[in-house]
């Protein structure tokens, strides 16, 4: 994957900067005091669609609980270096090696986003300032989806280039091909953008 390239097209567009890890960092604590309610409440979710708590071996997400507030809490560290956002990465490639869907990690951010900001707009009192935290809190997890996201597709394109030895512009031509093919399922053909 292209490390440099995914991550200045995610914090260009997505407009995450440096005031948001500070921002997220202020309110520490709360994300601190939240933390076993959202993670209690990410595996009640998680664990309710079948396809995906049939990922978990037995025990293991007794296991994961402290691993993923410690991801959690380590987005309020303040101190966000390339290491950080590189282990973002690999995390992403560890749920694709045990078989997660891009879907599921999708769905589980927006549930991690909307039980976030609940808890956000409840707890700090002075609504402007809860209202800065959710949308620094949106930007930084959109960017962890959005690393994870394109570790699927470059997964995927680098296996055919490198392992299968197919030439990328091969490997595009093929993804356009199937591409267009699928397009016609899903063009519109009731559905149109109000006028
Ligand atoms: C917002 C989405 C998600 C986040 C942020 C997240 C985060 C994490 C983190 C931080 C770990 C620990 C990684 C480590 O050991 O360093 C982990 C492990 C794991 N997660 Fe997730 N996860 C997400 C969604 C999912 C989903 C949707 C599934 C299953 C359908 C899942 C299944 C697992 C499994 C099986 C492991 C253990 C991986 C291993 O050690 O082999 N996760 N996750």
């Amino acid at each position: 994957m292209e490390f440099q390239e995914a991550y200045s097209a995610l914090t260009q567009l997505g407009g995450f900067t440096d005031d948001d890890a500070a921002q997220l960092q202020k309110h520490r604590a709360v994300f601190e005091e939240m933390a076993p309610a959202i993670i209690d409440g990410f595996y009640e979710r998680l664990t309710s669609y079948p396809d995906a708590a049939a990922v978990f071996r037995d025990g293991e997400i007794a296991d994961n609980k402290p691993r993923v507030t410690a991801w959690f809490l380590s987005l309020t560290s303040g101190d966000l270096n390339e290491e950080f956002w590189r282990h973002q990465v690999y995390v992403g490639y560890l749920h694709i090696l045990r078989g997660v869907k891009n879907t599921y990690t999708l769905g589980m951010m927006s549930f991690v986003q909307t039980a976030v900001g609940d808890a956000l707009a409840e707890m700090i009192e002075d609504t402007a300032e809860a209202e800065r935290t959710i949308e620094s809190f949106n930007r930084i997890t959109s960017m962890v989806a959005g690393l994870i996201g394109e570790g699927f597709t470059a997964g995927t394109v680098e296996a055919l280039i490198s392992v299968a030895g197919l030439s990328e512009d091969l490997v595009k031509n093929m993804r356009n091909l199937t591409v267009r093919d699928e397009m016609q399922q899903y063009k519109a053909t009731s559905f149109s953008y109000a006028e």
